[in-house]
């Protein structure tokens, strides 16, 4: 697996974003992180992909039935990669320069993940289109058995019935092991109790704002 060659966060903010495949408990581990960091004017929450995309007919479709014949999934993905362009240059990007603290529900490597889990594994544009895409200063991926996180999705009232492709979601999680090790992200496991994770998640999050408050001093 090749590295992506993201841009370097060269604000004066930071960006820490929450990968892994449905249910392994990314909303769960950043509302955690949300209350710790408190919910002052320095932590800006956001997600991805945006609603635009969630709302879009593709996505739904990929999302809610099993028969996606009538779509190719590159253009879904390209829609995807769209999307985290705009939102990293213009909501990302400028709440860093601000000097935010920036958490992201998914981020890119979920765009890539994807991809390449629907066998798209040469497809050398994503890594084109990530060079335009700021390198996360913490990238944490929460990792589950696939079937302990569907059993926590079916488990909420509004999934009980949801389509899940079980396959798929076994070689997602393995590309997000495989990208997590390539790109130097930090696997935390989530067969652990929340406290225990979290104690994963806090280390990281200081280390990662030490370097922040190096950057900001040196300034
Ligand atoms: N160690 C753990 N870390 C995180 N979540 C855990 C852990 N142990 C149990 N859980 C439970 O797993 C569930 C994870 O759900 P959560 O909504 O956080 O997942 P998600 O990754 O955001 O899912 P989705 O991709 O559907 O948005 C929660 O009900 C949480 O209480
Ligand atoms: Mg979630």
């Amino acid at each position: 697996m090749n590295k992506l060659n993201m841009k370097p966060n060269t604000t004066t903010g930071v960006l820490i974003t929450f990968c892994g495949i449905d249910g392994c408990g990314k909303t769960t581990m950043m509302n955690r992180l949300i209350n710790y960091l408190g919910r002052g004017s320095n932590v800006y929450v956001t997600k991805q992909p945006t609603n635009s995309v969630r709302t879009s007919d593709i996505f739904r479709t990929y999302m809610d039935s099993p028969d996606h014949d009538a779509y190719d999934y590159r253009s879904l993905s390209l829609l995807a990669a769209s999307d985290r362009i705009q939102h990293g240059s213009k909501v990302i990007e400028p709440k860093m320069d601000k000097g935010k603290i920036v958490l992201s529900d998914r981020y890119f490597y979920s765009c890539l993940a994807n991809l390449r889990a629907r066998g798209y594994e040469n497809d050398k544009w994503i890594y084109e289109i990530a060079e335009s895409v700021v390198k996360p200063d913490v990238a944490f991926f929460f990792d589950a058995p696939v079937e302990t996180a569907i059993k926590r999705v079916r488990s909420r009232d509004a999934e009980k019935n949801r389509y899940i492709d079980i396959g798929l979601q076994h070689r997602l999680r393995d590309e997000y092991i495989q990208i997590c090790h390539s790109n130097g992200g930090i696997i935390v496991p989530t067969v652990i109790t929340e406290e225990q994770s979290f104690n994963i998640v806090k280390t990281e999050v200081r280390r990662g704002l030490q370097k922040y408050e190096n950057k900001r001093t040196a300034i």
